[in-house]
């Protein structure tokens, strides 16, 4: 940048003589309604921030790559897998969920995991978390389940009664609830988590076959995790320290890397899986659907702005490409819409030529005009498909499969009807741990039960822990001891 182009400029590039000093009526007197630098200033600041996301609003960001180690070309036609070796540059967001902008890093909630990948054939976007399954399995719980875990509407406090009260009433959740309340739920910043696609997900192959895939990322630097007294130390200590052990890590350039895994089930198997196999309360067993290598995601750039890369980065389930496709699990059905809404709603209609955002290989369509648009509106091409004049063409090369249907009934299926084992996964993993985890698990357990109060305090607490006993009997021992409940009191609730 040379001399003449370090001068202090107004928005439209005017030279500044002044920067600090308003324009008055004599040096203690009114201000002038033509100081108009005085005016934009005032007024962009007004307007710096953006609707926070309405869920995992806390996050940070970082760019790298991915390097793919193992041929899986067999499962899926993805470009950007193709080639053992092959990289692809990726944008990655960490957050956590409930909190909002400014919230603490170390609170006990999942992480978000959100990745993009720059392909040739288009961005394409996991946005997954570190816990392989969800509370829910239908989405349209999904508003009310957030609800619970942010602010009450009266107090605007934290409420550990609608918490409970949702998780209890809703079963499913169990296992996701589980997997919180143990130590997994206050990781030690972001680098030493696993993370998962957590959906079922399907990959399709250059022969057009089908087969269903959940996508693990395994970090590289070993799971480490706060206890509950250490992560509420930490939120005190300092709120941001996520935030910063990623980017300082990066900036001394220690780079975090995670190895990406699938595993992989037929159609056929599907049919005879033991749970639903699009059911994101469970998980498939890694002894029946072994781990396969796919390649390293290593994080090595710190993004040049805050605001510009990681508060506007845009992800989306939506952004699939040739070779990943979706499945029927109904979560992942309606994150598919969800996601592009509440991005035309943060960041407007045009939030795709956001450069974070912008795929950096081709984007040829007829959509047009709208607030923010600056790549040039598609300049003087038609806006109309078919056209006589560009030649640009719906590339059939890029079809997918026929999808058969499961049925041909459509109704609003009671989603545990037939799928109400909610209790055999979380009580195998309970059965997991080892002494010291469990007595983690179930010190979480009672200190954040222990919330609960008001009328409803007994029912609620009464039905949360006929769910522990379901798991595992002496789980829900030891929460009811926690929690100082006798054995009478006990068996006044238990179902006869
Ligand atoms: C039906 C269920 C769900 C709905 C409707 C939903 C909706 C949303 C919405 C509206 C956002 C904010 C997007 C933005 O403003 O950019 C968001 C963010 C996010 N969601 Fe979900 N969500 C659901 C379930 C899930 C599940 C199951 C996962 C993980 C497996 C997940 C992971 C994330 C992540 C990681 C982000 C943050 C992305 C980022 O870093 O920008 N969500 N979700």
């Amino acid at each position: 940048m040379g001399e003449n182009n370090k001068k202090i400029t107004t928005s439209s590039g005017a030279p500044m003589p002044h920067y600090e000093d308003s324009l008055s009526a004599g040096p203690r007197g009114q201000l002038l309604l033509q100081d108009y630098f005085l005016h934009e200033k005032l007024a962009q600041f007004n307007r710096e921030r953006i609707p926070e996301r309405i869920v995992h609003a806390k996050g940070s960001g970082a760019y790298g790559k991915f390097t793919v180690t193992n041929d899986i070309s067999k499962y899926t036609r993805a470009k950007f897998l193709n080639k053992v070796g092959k990289e692809t540059k990726v944008f990655m967001r960490f957050s956590t969920v409930g909190g909002e902008r400014g919230s603490a890093d170390s609170e006990r909630d999942p992480r978000g995991f959100a990745m993009k990948f720059y392909t040739e054939d288009g961005n394409y976007d996991l946005v997954g978390n570190n816990t392989p399954v969800f509370f829910i399995k239908d989405p349209r719980k999904f508003p009310d389940f957030i609800h619970t875990q942010k602010r009450d509407p009266y107090t605007n406090c934290k409420f550990p009664t609608m918490v409970w009260d949702f998780w209890s009433l809703n079963p499913e959740s169990l296992h996701q609830v589980t997997i919180l309340m143990s130590n997994r739920g206050t990781p030690y910043g972001f680098r030493h988590m696993h993370g998962y696609g957590s959906h079922t997900f399907s990959m399709i192959n250059k022969d057009n076959e089908r087969v269903y895939v959940k996508f693990h990322f395994r970090t590289e630097q070993g799971i480490r995790n706060l206890t509950g007294k250490e992560a509420m130390e930490m939120r005190g200590i300092d709120p941001d320290y996520a935030q910063r052990d990623l980017y300082t890590t990066i900036e001394k350039g220690d780079f975090p890397k995670w190895k990406l895994h699938i595993q992989v089930m037929t159609e056929e198997q599907t049919k005879t899986f033991r749970w639903n196999p699009f059911d994101l309360t469970k998980v498939w067993s890694q002894k029946e659907y072994p781990l396969i290598e796919v390649g390293i995601l290593e994080l090595n750039e710190n993004p040049a702005n805050y605001f510009a890369d990681v508060e506007q980065a845009a992800f989306a389930p939506a952004h699939v490409v040739d070779g990943i496709s979706f499945s029927p699990d109904k979560m992942l059905q309606g994150r598919i819409l969800s996601y592009p809404d509440a991005h035309r709603y943060r960041l407007g209609t045009n939030f795709e030529q956001i450069p974070v955002n912008r795929c950096p290989f081709m984007v040829n369509n007829y959509h047009r005009d709208g607030y923010m648009r600056v790549d040039g509106n598609g300049g003087s091409l038609p806006n109309y498909h078919p056209n006589s004049f560009d030649g640009f063409v719906a590339d059939q090369s890029y079809v997918e499969p026929p999808l058969k249907l499961d049925s041909l009934v459509a109704d609003h299926y009671d989603r545990n009807n037939n799928d109400d084992d909610h209790f055999t996964q979380p009580g195998d993993l309970y059965r997991l741990l080892d002494a010291n985890e469990k007595e983690h698990l179930v010190n979480n357990i009672v200190d954040n039960m222990s919330g609960v109060d008001g009328p409803k305090k007994d029912e609620i607490i009464m039905r949360q822990l006929c769910h522990w006993f379901r798991a595992d009997t002496n789980l829900g021992m030891s929460v009811a001891k926690g929690l100082g409940l006798s054995m009478d009191k006990l068996s006044e609730h238990m179902p006869k």
